[in-house]
């Protein structure tokens, strides 16, 4: 079976008095991936949504490690899902083959852990064209 997309729920270390901390090592039961790639990306204002494309081959992990991000998410076949990031510790993990649209609000930052460098050849970038695939 294909995997889709899921939150993680990832443990948490520490406690309100000092703080937590929350610990992602490549290859393990929740980073199904060895990650080749970390990216972050900030100060988006709330007005402007991006992501709106899908990958060919590309597994992530996205935290919101500020704020929060409404992430949405379909596949080929229209299934939508949409994922609310409000807390450091969810993680969602995102398998191939999925049209994205991010919302950035209360000064977001998003954290990717990736599978692979960087390669714009694995982007779709027209909607059309990722669902007619
Ligand atoms: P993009 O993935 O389109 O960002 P978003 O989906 O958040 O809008 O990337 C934005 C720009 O940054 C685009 O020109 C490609 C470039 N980029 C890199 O050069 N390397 C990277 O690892 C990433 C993620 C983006």
């Amino acid at each position: 079976m294909l995997p889709k997309p899921e939150i993680i729920q990832f443990d948490k270390i520490g406690d309100d008095a000092i703080g937590y901390i929350s610990i992602a090592e490549t290859n393990t039961e929740i980073v199904p991936f060895e990650i080749k790639r970390v990216y972050w990306t900030y100060f988006t204002p709330e007005t402007i949504p991006r992501g709106h494309h899908a990958h060919l081959e590309l597994h992530q992990l996205i935290i919101a490690v500020n704020g929060v991000i409404d992430f949405r998410l379909e596949d080929r076949d229209g299934n939508k899902f949409n994922f609310i990031l409000d807390h450091p510790s969810k993680v969602l993990y995102i398998p191939p083959g999925y049209w994205r649209t991010i919302y950035f609000k209360e000064q977001a930052v998003l954290l990717c852990l990736a599978s692979e460098i960087y390669d714009e050849s694995d982007y779709i970038r027209n909607y059309d064209e990722f669902k007619n695939r």
